[in-house]
């Protein structure tokens, strides 16, 4: 079997290692210059759906895995699908579930799954009157542009001013362009947060270990929201019963739902929860694997994730079970300083030898051993996997240290 993976990231990175291990080759799109160390990359980039096509007709790959939002958004697997490709991912109208937290929060609606109430609007007064509302209730909200803001489109509001601050930036400045054109204000939750990875194809799905990211660029869950900061997994405090319960009614219901309208599901969906009152709430579906999730989800599978993908590629109903292994993992993402700001790039970077136990996702790197740069906001994860969660956030560490760059940044209370 012959896997090509489409994106840049160190989630690709990942995908990479994880699928390296069950398929004769495996190689990526465009990649970045850590996967090419010991990937074959490609360079057709992730939005080039024809240029992926080529490269598949001439390379010959039994199957395609797209890793980030984007193209799944823009429709890159209907086109694959079209040319008679096997592609792991969803279609354009099940992307919509993250392409459109309208359509997103309509549907969930439908479906009956828990999430906070909402309302849509494109008109700023209207959107106003709403949020004001709700804080007469004695609530908060969340205000959230539909379309994909690349991370900065949702702002939880504790006061008036601040949701007429949001509404404004989106609604009137247009500071998020058309993803803020449109926006979802809903009730603010509290609880905490975990994320569920599943494999669907169609109504069937199998779960991955749960997961918990941590979006806040410092310590303590404070700072400026980013693309992710590290992760761990499984989640521990995340019992069977709330797993079960997640899938009950969050997952199954959304599942059946699109199945039922036509526009089947087939690939990840991520749901976000957060738990209010022992409630699990969904607050968003994202329609591919998460990043960092994926960097520690991948070190507790076994052999199966291929064979899982290649039958919801072909559209079979039979998901074949994708084992886990015990113990922990904890990812640590190293950033750029300034980052989620402006980042300066192109500064040199030290990798030492890691201990046993540690993988090296790369991001925003360029070069190639030895001589390596900075080239991104993430520049890398590492990622651990230990007996247990203590000693796989101690290893998690003990990897960082040996990275060296000047100002370089990340959160020292990762799986904490
Ligand atoms: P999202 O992009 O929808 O995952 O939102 C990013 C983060 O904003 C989530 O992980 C939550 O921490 C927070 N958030 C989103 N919606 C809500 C909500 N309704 N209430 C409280 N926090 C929220
Ligand atoms: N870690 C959150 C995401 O991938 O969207």
């Amino acid at each position: 079997m012959r896997v090509l993976v489409v994106g840049s990231g160190a989630r690709e990175h990942a995908l990479c290692w994880r699928l390296a291990q069950e398929a004769t080759e495996v190689a990526c799109t465009p990649g970045n210059a850590g996967i090419a160390q010991q990937f074959e990359t490609l360079g057709v980039k992730a939005g080039d759906s024809s240029g992926i096509e080529a490269l598949v007709r001439r390379s010959g790959f039994d199957l395609v895995v797209v890793g980030p939002e984007q193209p799944l958004i823009d429709g890159l697997v209907d086109h694959l699908q079209s040319a008679g490709i096997a592609v792991f991912g969803p279609d354009a109208d099940a992307a919509k579930l993250e392409g459109s937290k309208k359509f997103a929060k309509e549907k969930m609606h439908q479906a009956g799954v828990p999430t906070a109430e909402f309302g849509v609007f494109t008109d700023p007064e209207e959107a106003l009157e709403f949020a004001r509302s709700r804080f007469d209730a004695g609530l908060g909200v969340a205000v959230k542009a539909s379309g994909n803001a690349l991370g900065k489109g949702v702002i939880v509001c504790h006061q008036l001013d601040e949701a007429e601050d949001a509404i404004g930036m989106m609604l009137v400045e247009h500071e998020l362009g058309a993803a803020g054109a449109t926006i979802v204000v809903e009730d603010r939750l509290a609880g905490r947060e975990f994320s569920l990875l599943t494999v669907c194809s169609g109504t069937h799905f199998r779960s991955l270990p749960v997961a918990q990211d941590y979006k806040r660029a410092l310590d303590g869950d404070r700072g400026p929201n980013t693309g992710g900061m590290g992760s761990f997994a499984p989640a521990s405090w995340v019992s069977s019963d709330l797993i079960a319960r997640t899938e009950t009614e969050v997952v199954a219901p959304m599942l059946e739902l699109m199945a039922q309208q036509g526009t089947p599901f087939r690939g990840v969906l991520f749901s976000g929860i957060m738990v209010q009152d022992s409630q699990p709430y969904c607050l968003e579906y994202n329609v591919r694997m998460g990043d960092p999730e994926t960097q520690s989800v991948v070190r507790l599978l076994g052999t199966g994730l291929l064979p899982a993908m290649t039958s919801v590629a072909h559209g079979s109903n039979q998901i074949p079970a994708i084992e886990t292994q015990t113990g922990a993992a904890v990812s640590v993402v190293i950033a750029s300083p300034g980052y989620p700001g402006k980042i300066e790039t192109g500064l040199p970077i030290q990798i030492g030898p890691m201990p046993e136990g540690i993988e090296v996702f790369h991001a925003g790197t360029d070069g190639a051993d030895g001589r390596w740069v900075t080239q991104g906001g993430r520049v890398l994860t590492i990622s651990a996997h230990a007996p247990n969660p203590e000693d796989a956030r101690r290893l998690a560490y003990a990897g960082v240290s040996e990275v060296h760059f000047p100002g370089m940044q990340y959160r020292r209370d990762i799986g904490a």
